[in-house]
């Protein structure tokens, strides 16, 4: 196991130290301080998403010959925690900037990596990721029914997505469609949608309990025609690079997550050093002190666990399913028990708007649903122990 890996060819740990420490400046100085209007508007906050270009957060992990800082994914999951650790909704922007570049960066050819990736790298065009459907959420490939049929030197497709998160203020979209119903798993191919394309529309916008400030909407494909160019892969192959994006993608949301859990920590220990009840302050009587203990504790763990996640996508792994579920697993949980602490150590002013970990409550939730639940998770690192069940 390697702990002191360099962050990248040409970058050091000190490197990364710079970057991060600069990182959390403009968290605590820009974002922190907007992360309760965020909430409380709905809004996607275009400022805080020009602020990360501007910082060149939102090409991490791409290589800089396509524009990128060609930092590791071990920095872009620290670069993700620490902006979760104020506000979860603007980290899911530099989240889902990587999501939805992967399907490119993995199985693009070297023409699509060149058109799309630096302008996703400079944020002159947010991405976003389209696996699923109505019916099509934890069984993605069984029950998708969003159709691409090649017609001479495009596709036409036909069909919906919902849950698509920043799907209405992404320029490129990667989307995955049934090209062969009859093929399983090799039947469908990925394609990257643009903005404007005709066919291609944003519908219902979804009202939710968290994550508020980054938009969850339903994508329609009305006879969309798309170019054969922008085919991602050999048709057919699309099914494989939706899981392998998940693989290197389930990190970034256990970085969301975990910031979150960090966060809730950080507010609840503070709190529990000044409220004095019983004569002395709350963190001091042993109720309140346990719990601050195995809050910590919990996200060291799932601290742990992660980074050695995200070194494993660097190295390319050959157990990086395993370890990018278990990541998202153990962080997802550790964000909602820390964060239900969390408030309950505020008592009332916790479940107070007021204060901010009533937010990050509502804001853990979704990591344990999104990018595959936690019951998918169990499922694919079960599968990684003992196989997948043969059909009778
Ligand atoms: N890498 C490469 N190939 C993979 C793979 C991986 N990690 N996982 C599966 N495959 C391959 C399999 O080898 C198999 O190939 P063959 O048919 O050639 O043997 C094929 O893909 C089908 O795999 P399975 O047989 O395992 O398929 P399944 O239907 O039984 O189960 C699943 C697949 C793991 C349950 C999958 O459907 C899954 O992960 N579901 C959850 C979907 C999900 O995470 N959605 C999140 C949407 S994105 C999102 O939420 C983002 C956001 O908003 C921020």
């Amino acid at each position: 196991m390697t702990t002191t890996a360099p962050v990248t060819a040409g970058h050091t740990n000190e490197d990364e130290e710079l970057m991060l420490a600069a990182v959390r400046q403009l968290v605590e100085e820009k974002v922190a301080p907007r992360a309760a209007a965020i909430d409380e508007s709905g809004e996607f906050p275009w400022d805080v998403k020009e602020l990360f270009a501007q910082n060149d957060l939102l090409g991490v992990p791409i290589p800089a010959e396509y524009g990128g800082l060609g930092g590791t994914f071990l920095t872009y999951v620290k670069v993700v925690e620490e902006i979760a650790k104020a506000c979860a909704s603007s980290s899911l922007i530099v989240a889902v900037q990587e999501l939805g570049m992967l399907p490119i960066m993995i199985a693009g050819s070297e023409a699509q990596k060149q058109r799309f990736l630096p302008k996703i790298a400079s944020g002159e065009h947010l991405a976003a990721y389209a696996l699923t459907e109505v019916s099509s959420g934890s069984d993605a490939l069984g029950s998708m029914k969003t159709r691409a049929v090649r017609d001479g030197d495009r596709y036409v497709l036909n069909g919906s997505k919902i849950w698509i998160t920043n799907g209405s203020v992404a320029d490129v979209v990667c989307v995955f469609a049934v090209t062969d119903p009859a093929a399983g798993s090799r039947g469908v191919s990925a394609f990257v949608l643009e903005k404007g394309m005709p066919g291609f529309s944003v519908g219902k916008k979804e009202k939710k309990m968290g994550i508020r400030g980054s938009p969850t909407v339903e994508l329609t494909f009305d006879g969309c025609e798309v170019p054969l160019e922008n085919r991602i892969g050999e048709e057919g192959e699309g099914f494989k690079i939706a899981m392998k994006v998940l693989d290197k993608s389930r990190p970034g949301i256990a970085a969301q997550a975990l910031g979150i859990a960090a966060g809730a920590l950080e507010y609840a220990t503070n709190y529990a050093k000044e409220r004095v009840a019983f004569g002395k302050p709350i963190g001091q009587h042993q109720g309140v002190g346990f719990m601050l203990a195995d809050m910590k504790t919990e996200v060291e763990a799932a601290r742990l666990l992660l980074y050695e996640a995200a070194r494993k996508c660097d190295a390319g792994a050959p157990d990086v399913t395993q370890w990018a579920a278990m990541a998202k697993l153990k962080c997802g949980d550790v964000a909602m028990s820390v964060t239900t602490d969390a408030v309950q150590v505020l008592g009332g002013f916790g479940y107070s708007t007021e204060y901010p970990v009533e937010r990050m409550m509502r804001d853990a939730k979704i990591t344990q649903i999104y990018e595959g639940t936690q019951q998918i998770q169990r499922l694919v690192i079960a599968r990684t122990l003992v196989g997948k069940a043969k059909a009778p």
